[in-house]
């Protein structure tokens, strides 16, 4: 497992910063990063507060270290799915290439993920299986703050852009808000 010291968005130049974006992170690489933890905390509290705390399931999009699954209650049914195996039971699909399947649960998370995907609005689409999705984006104004560019990310909406992007997609905006500069998270329902 390889980790760096501090986040790629740290607002500093470091060399681990300079490493990471300069050449291709290992197959199956993933960082252990605070903030991240911190978006799956906040997330979870909106999902469970959501729910009533009534979440038999939950499928986490692009899972990684599947951190929010350590905010979740015990009986929940957590289904991670990435392009890289995260555990055995992790549903492998790189969703640059492939749809999602058909899940039959109400609720998902996809954390940091559409950064990465070609098609936004087409993955957008493909979420009004689900009741209520939280989920994280990283807006054009992050790079703003100064933060260098990593080129394995795909797009850059700006915040009104990718919010247009979800009602498109047949999505009502149920709560956002942003958990640092140009990092915002939202909670959607498929619009009556
Ligand atoms: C920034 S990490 C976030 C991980 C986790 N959601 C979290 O918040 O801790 C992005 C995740 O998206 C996954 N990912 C990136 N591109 C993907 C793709 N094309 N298909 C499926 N998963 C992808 C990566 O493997 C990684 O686990």
């Amino acid at each position: 497992m390889h980790t760096v010291a501090r986040s790629e968005y740290g607002s500093s130049a470091t060399s681990e910063i300079d490493i990471y974006l300069e050449s291709p992170p290992p197959k199956g690489f993933v960082k252990v990063d605070a903030l991240w933890v911190r978006r799956s905390r906040i997330a979870a509290g909106w999902i469970l507060d959501s729910t009533s705390g009534n979440l038999p399931a939950i499928v986490d999009i692009g899972c990684g270290q599947m951190s929010i699954s350590a905010f979740l209650p015990a009986h929940t049914l957590y289904i991670g799915c990435d392009h890289v195996a995260r555990d055995l039971d992790t549903i492998v699909i790189d969703l640059n290439e492939a749809s999602l399947p058909l899940f039959d649960v109400a609720d998902a998370v996809m954390l940091g993920v559409l950064e990465y995907i070609d098609d936004v609005p087409a993955l957008l689409a493909q979420l009004q299986q689900f009741e209520r999705i939280t989920l994280s984006y990283c807006t054009h104004a992050f790079w703003r703050s100064g933060t260098k560019r990593t080129r394995y990310w795909r797009n850059a909406y700006s915040a009104r852009q990718f919010k247009a992007l979800l009602r498109a997609a047949g999505f009502e905006i149920v709560r956002q808000r942003y958990l640092r500069v140009g990092e915002m998270l939202f909670q959607i329902k498929r619009a009556a």
